[in-house]
This record gives structure tokens, sequence and C-alpha cells, in this order.
């Protein structure tokens, strides 16, 4: 496997315009869609199954199947109307890949709207973006205004018969409706909160509809599978994880960004491509999807970034955003202050989220403040074994990964703190961190 690709998603990033019809065509857009419209539906699902794509919104969950498990016909929930629904709720820390896809190439997003929902029978499709995302908000809908006018929505598209709407729908702003079960519930108007699975929305989702939920980045790399193929996308990454992904690299590297590269890319080539730890200060410790993935150290250079390698290695790949810290850097602070992210987000639905969630916060913060007594090390680690695999969704457990990663690799750090009673950790440490 070759360690660096030619783009294929950022692929149009640095054109002029980018973001326009008329580059987007120029450079090969929607030639796909004509394609896709001219054969069956369920050719399209076995070509995404064929292909291997894997859900890019953090759990990995197979696309293809995701699509099959859409019921068609017959009583029940086969007659029901099929939705998409695009969940570009982009929230976990340090995760930057999607607002820049809706920003840099959104008739990507839309082309891959309209061969998915072609492939699962929706005539709906709603994407749901991040409230505070207000650029890329504007963006996609004058980007569904040109489609629109081009004929590539709306009813009979390109005179095949087939009929699309797509609404872009701004959430508020909370974490928990990246959650596919509380956005659902906010979009059909209601507070944003996680139903009980099973039953998976592709049964019963959007206004108890069968519905696929997909994120951004997959529904973005549609298009190119139907125009290179299942074969061609599995030339990138590795056997079970194949295709290209954007990893964000931030915190303190050289050059922090988006760099796309196959899936199994790691850290260390990854460190390359962003010019290198900043100022040469060494890594200490990094996470490899976002906060909710158990953080990794210097020792876990070459672990593989996909959802194999890092689970092999003890963590996940989450959404791949690589979060670099240096040796300045307090690991009981920067736990603290994810902490303290969760609690805010915390939906409060199930007790163990809610008030784990708040008892982890007012521990951590004693800690680091130099408050902190003998036993706090042990009572995090209880309440976190109450949280993890106790909570309604995945929020819990995700509150648990820095906490209980950081004592597993830091641990004397923390005792540290408790023995010297130093307030060693400032908010200023993280000052040049973008
Ligand atoms: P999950 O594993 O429960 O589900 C993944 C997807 O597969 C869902 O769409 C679900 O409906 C579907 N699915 C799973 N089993 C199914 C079945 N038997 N039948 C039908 N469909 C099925 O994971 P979840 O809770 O949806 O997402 C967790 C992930 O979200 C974490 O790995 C985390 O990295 C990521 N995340 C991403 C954020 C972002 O900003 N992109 C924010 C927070 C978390
Ligand atoms: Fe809400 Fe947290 Fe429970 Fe999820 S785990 S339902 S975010 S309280």
């Amino acid at each position: 496997m070759s360690d660096i690709l030619t783009p294929v998603l950022t692929s149009r990033w640095a054109q002029e315009n980018s973001w326009t019809l008329e580059t987007y065509e120029r450079t090969g857009g929607y030639r796909a869609m004509r394609t896709a419209l001219a054969g069956h539906p369920d050719q399209l699902i076995q070509l995404c199954k064929d292909s291997g794509l894997r859900g890019r919104g953090g759990a990995g969950f197979p696309t293809g199947m995701k699509w099959s498990f859409i019921p068609q016909g017959g009583e029940g929930a086969g007659a029901k109307p099929k939705y998409l629904v695009i969940n570009a709720d982009e929230g976990e820390p340090g995760t930057c890949k999607d607002i820049p896809t809706m920003m840099a190439d959104p008739h990507s997003l839309i082309e891959g709207c309209i061969i998915t929902s072609y492939a699962i029978r929706a005539n709906f499709c709603a994407i749901y973006v991040r409230g505070e995302a207000l650029h890329p908000i504007r963006r996609l809908r004058a980007a569904v205004a040109e489609a629109y006018a081009q004929g590539y929505l709306g009813t009979d598209i390109l005179g095949t018969g087939f009929d699309l709407e797509i609404v872009v729908h701004a959430g508020a702003g909370a974490y928990i409706c990246g959650e596919e079960t509380a956005l659902l519930d906010s979009l059909e108007g209601r507070r944003g909160q996680p139903r009980l699975k099973p039953p998976f929305p592709a049964t019963a989702g959007l206004y108890a509809s069968p519905t696929v939920v997909n994120n951004v980045e997959t529904i973005a790399s549609v298009p190119y599978i139907v125009a290179g193929g299942a074969e061609w996308f599995r030339t990138m990454g590795s056997e079970k994880s194949p295709g290209p992904k954007i990893y964000s690299v931030s915190g303190h590297v050289e050059r922090p960004g988006q760099y796309e590269a196959p899936m199994g890319i790691t850290l260390r080539t990854l460190l390359e491509l962003a010019g290198g730890m900043k100022d040469g200060i060494p890594l200490k410790f990094w996470t490899p999807g976002g906060s909710s993935t158990p953080m990794f150290t210097a020792e876990h250079l070459d672990v593989p970034l996909d959802f194999e390698g890092a689970a092999g290695a003890g963590s996940m790949l989450g959404t791949t955003a690589v979060q670099v810290f240096n040796e300045t850097v307090s690991v009981p602070w920067a736990v603290m202050k994810w902490t303290e992210f969760y609690k805010h987000e915390s939906c409060g639905k199930c007790t163990p989220c809610r008030e784990g969630t708040y008892w982890l916060v007012q521990i951590l913060e004693r800690m680091v403040h130099g408050e902190g007594t003998e036993s706090d090390v042990e009572t995090l680690l209880d309440v976190c074994d109450n949280i993890l695999g106790r909570s309604f969704c995945a929020l819990g457990d995700g509150a648990t990964s820095p906490i209980t990663s950081g004592i597993k690799y830091f641990r004397q750090e923390f005792l540290d703190l408790i023995a010297e009673q130093p307030a060693v950790a400032r908010p200023e440490q993280l000052a040049d961190v973008e």
C-alpha cells in the first residue's frame, strides 16, 4: 500500500471557485449521476457493497449493507416513503473534514445524495448541518439551488422519471444531535435526544419511515465509486477498510489541516505531511479519531489508521481527527477540558452520563487545581466504569475514553498532582494550538 495517493475527495479543493456547478461539471462532476440513473438501483447497492465503503462518521458500518437494509415493496415498512438523511452535524472535538468538504466541494455531496437516494428509492433527502457552520450552510444552499436550476434536483431528473427534493437543515449546535436518532428527533422538530435502538433508522427513522443516515464524507465518496468502480476504490486503503480518507490534523504540528490519504496511513507519515512537530518539540500524546477515541502516545506512531489497526492497538478510528499534543501539555489538564465538553454536551437523558460527567469534572478540576485526594484516580476510574456500557448512547462511553486512556498511559502524572499539589496545568499551555 502506498502512503500517499492522488487526491480523490479533495481533488477539487484547490480549483478556482471549486464550489460552483461550473467548476464541478468542468472537472467531471455529475457524470456519475447520469451513469447511476441509467442503471438499476439494486446495481448501485451492490456496487457500494463491492467497494467495501464503510461509514466515515466514525463507526465504520458497511455503507452498502446499510442501504440494503431499507425494505422495498410489500406492506408495512417497505410500503412507506424512504428517506436519506445526511449527518453533517460534525462536532467531535478536532474533527474538521465535512465542513471543508461542504465549503470546497458541495456538489460532490449533492451528487452523492442523488445517487444514494436513487439507490434506496428515496425522493426526499435532508442534509442536517451543524448550526454554527453558517458559511457551509449558505454555500450548500447555494449549490442545491444551482442543482435545482440545472434540473439535477426536482421532478423527473434528466427525464428519468426520478424525483428528488433536498433540504438543507440547520441544527442548533448540540453535539448530541450528531447521534443519528437524536438528529432525527431534532429534524422532526423535537428536542434532540437519542432513541432506543433497535429499531435502527433503516427500518424506523425519519417520521418512523425507513431512513438511511450517512455522513457527509461517506456520501461524497459515492460519485467517485460510481465513476471509478469498486475495484479502483479497493486499490486504496486496506482490505477491510478500503478507500481514501480525509484526516484532520490539529494541534502541535507545523501545518495543521486536512490531509487526504489512503485508509491505514500512520501518524508517522501524517506528521511528515503536516511538516512535523511544531518547533521540533517531541510528541507526547494524540487522538486517532477525536477525543471519544482512547488516546495514543509516541509509541503508537506506526499504528495503521484504519478501523482494524486503531482497534487492534486499543483505540478506535473514529472521525480520523488526529489531535497532536507535545511534551509541554499536561495530560490531566487536557483530559479535564475534554471532560468539561462532555459534561456540557450530555443531553441529560440517562443518569450514568448526566451525573457521571458532572462528577468526573468535579474530581478532575480539583485535581488540576492542586486540591485532589489520594483516592481520586481510583474514583475517576470507578465513575468511568459506571458510565461505560451503562449509558444510553455513545456519548457516555466516549466521555470515559480520555480519562481511562490518560490514566493508562500517564497515571503518574495524575498521581503527581496529588503528591505535589502543584497547579501545573495552565490554559495558556495550549494557546498556540490551532
Ligand atoms: P453504531 O455502531 O451504533 O452505528 C453505526 C451505524 O450503523 C448507524 O447508522 C446505525 O444505524 C447502523 N447500524 C448498526 N447496526 C445496525 C443494524 N443491526 N441494523 C441496521 N443498522 C445498523 O454507532 P453510532 O452510535 O451511530 O456512532 C458512533 C460513532 O460516532 C463513534 O465511533 C464516533 O467516532 C462517532 N462520532 C462522530 C462524531 C462526528 O462529529 N462525526 C461525533 C461523535 C461521535
Ligand atoms: Fe444523553 Fe449522555 Fe445518555 Fe447519551 S449517554 S442519552 S448523551 S445522557
